[in-house]
């Protein structure tokens, strides 16, 4: 204080209390102005292109209404790549497919993690969607074996189960007469689909929705942060992040803490019963993974490799690179996974699981019922494919074909997950761009399933772009659903399987068709909005 008085009367000041508090409050204003503003010449530092930031918010209020259409806009009028700030944080949108493959497969070791989750508590912390570097390769490698095609088999019983379920409520419905939300119904069956495989719980959660598990998971999915606070959290996320876990939330700890402990207590039940009585469910996968052999490398975690083949030869992009840290990547993991983490993934399976199916359930309904030729021939191959089979399963669900590039179409069109990313470790040069240390590297994959540079009318509907040949001559980089590279979904094979098993059952029973009440869709925009 008294060098502060020495500083004023310097410049003739005379020392009062007023102004010295007046001073004071100068000082802070320059200091609040100046960390306001500091973070915002990183981008143009790297020669990326960005519109201008606002103090403490960047451009986040360019996403008011939503991610997609500013995001199309961002590139169309920056380019491929391009930037924006949310909050303090640098983005950096990458849009051109040839980056986009070393982003996520040529150079995955520099780019190992998603943004990190700051405000993340028990369970989501432990889920794979939020681990990072070693954590995550140690759980990536014991869940990689759990989603095999093998164990994949083992889960039909269970999903046909809850399929029956479905059909049942779905013919409740049909035998009414009345326009209904089927939307709703995937919902419910995906819903039921988590807790059987998940969850070790059969619920029918459509006609008991005061089942405890129902209750809790509907609980997750209402949550919402009190806004005026989100804006603190990204204005202040250093002083805000370590208050996050004090500050009280008595709905999130009431859910988590249901999930913890109904898992806890069915892997004390697991424990106790004899091997050959215990469910096949992920669960029990998990439980097993701890002690078993099976335990995949870093090459074997892309799932859209294809098949298991995969498994036992490296990619030849792979065997190229000789770096060790990069051999230390491919070896086997140590197998071991906590309490904590088998209880993260199985919450993984309702965080991911959960909405990204039965929305993809849903548009396809949409597609079919506004398609009628498209609705005939998926009606055609499915009644074929019963007079082959009487019900569907892991091998026998690939012969449907039509129904394939059907699903891949929707998927293309509304993909649940349309923005990804990833997160710049260290300053670096990739492809000739160089990226700054701490910047968030987005993958725009809603504005690349629109390329008109790829996808010749995107907004339309059209199934047969998906053939063999069609998908051979096109960039893989502008179709990314479920991602790409070691990062990519692990629960791909689970969602088509979930997917192709329910649309046979339905249309070997129903035709859906569109009513008055049928939202006419607007590309990506659409999952966007909360009623859609
Ligand atoms: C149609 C359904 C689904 C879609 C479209 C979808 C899409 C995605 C996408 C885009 C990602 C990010 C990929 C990346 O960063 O490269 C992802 C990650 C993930 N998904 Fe899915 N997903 C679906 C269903 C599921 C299901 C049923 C599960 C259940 C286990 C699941 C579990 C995960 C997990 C655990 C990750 C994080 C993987 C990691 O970081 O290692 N997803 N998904």
């Amino acid at each position: 204080m008294e060098t502060l008085f020495d500083f004023l009367t310097m410049f003739n000041v005379k020392a009062s209390s007023s102004s010295v508090t007046f001073s004071l409050l100068l000082i802070f204003l320059v200091l609040l102005y100046w960390y306001s503003v500091y973070p915002f010449s990183v981008l143009s530092r790297y020669g990326i292109k960005h519109p201008k930031p606002v103090p403490f918010f960047g451009n986040l209020f360019l996403f008011r209404e939503g991610f997609f259409k500013p995001l199309s806009d961002l590139i169309k009028t920056n380019g491929r790549v391009c930037g924006y700030y949310l909050g303090r944080k640098p983005v950096v949108v990458v849009a051109d497919p040839d980056l986009l493959r070393h982003v996520m497969v040529k150079d995955f070791s520099s780019f190992p993690n998603r943004m990190t989750l700051r405000f993340a508590t028990k369970p989501m912390v432990d889920c794979l969607l939020a681990l990072r570097n070693e954590q995550w390769k140690r759980v990536r490698s014991i869940m990689t074996p759990s989603f095999s095609a093998a164990k994949m088999k083992e889960m039909v019983p269970l999903i046909n189960t809850v399929t029956e379920v479905l059909m049942k409520n779905l013919n409740t419905h049909a035998e009414s007469g009345q326009a209904f939300d089927i939307h709703r119904c995937f919902g419910f069956f995906t819903m039921d689909v988590i807790a059987s495989v998940a969850f070790a719980t059969q619920v029918d959660s459509q006609n008991k929705p005061d089942d405890p598990f129902v209750h809790h998971a509907q609980m997750f999915f209402t949550f919402s942060f009190f806004r005026p606070m989100m804006m603190f959290f990204i204005a202040f996320p250093s002083i805000m992040a370590p208050l996050a876990r004090f500050i009280p939330n008595k709905r999130r700890d009431q859910m988590s803490n249901f999930f913890i402990h109904s898992i806890q207590k069915i892997i004390k039940q697991r424990e106790e019963q004899p091997p050959d009585q215990r469910r096949r469910d992920f669960l029990q996968l998990m439980l097993d993974a701890r002690t078993g052999k099976e335990c995949a490398s870093l090459d074997q975690f892309d799932t859209s490799n294809h098949g298991d083949e995969a498994v036992a030869s490296p990619k030849p992009s792979d065997q190229d690179n000789s770096h060790s840290e990069e051999s230390a990547l491919r070896r086997p993991q140590k197998k071991m996974m906590t309490e904590d983490e088998i209880v993260g993934q199985a919450f993984i399976f309702l965080l991911a699981g959960y909405e990204t199916t039965s929305s993809t359930l849903g548009f396809t309904c949409y597609l079919l019922a506004t398609h009628p030729e498209c609705h005939r021939r998926v009606q055609q191959e499915v009644d074929d494919f019963f007079s082959r089979h009487e019900s569907p399963d892991y091998t026998n669900v690939q012969e449907l074909k039509y129904m394939d590039m059907v699903v891949s179409e929707t998927l293309r069109l509304y993909p649940p997950g349309f923005r990804f990313a990833r997160e710049v470790e260290e300053d670096c040069v990739v492809n000739g761009l160089r990226l700054p240390k701490g910047a968030t590297l987005e993958i725009p994959a809603g504005f690349l399933h629109y390329d008109p540079e790829y996808w010749p009318e995107p907004e339309k509907f059209i199934p047969e772009r998906f053939t063999p040949e069609a998908k051979a001559n096109r960039h893989p980089f502008v179709y990314l659903p479920f991602g790409s590279g070691p990062r990519n979904c692990v629960g791909m094979r689970l969602a088509q399987l979930e997917i192709k098993i329910a649309l046979a059952h339905l249309f070997r029973r129903f035709n859906v068709v569109a009513c008055s009440e049928t939202k006419v869709s607007s590309g990506i925009s659409f999952l966007e909005q909360p009623s859609a």
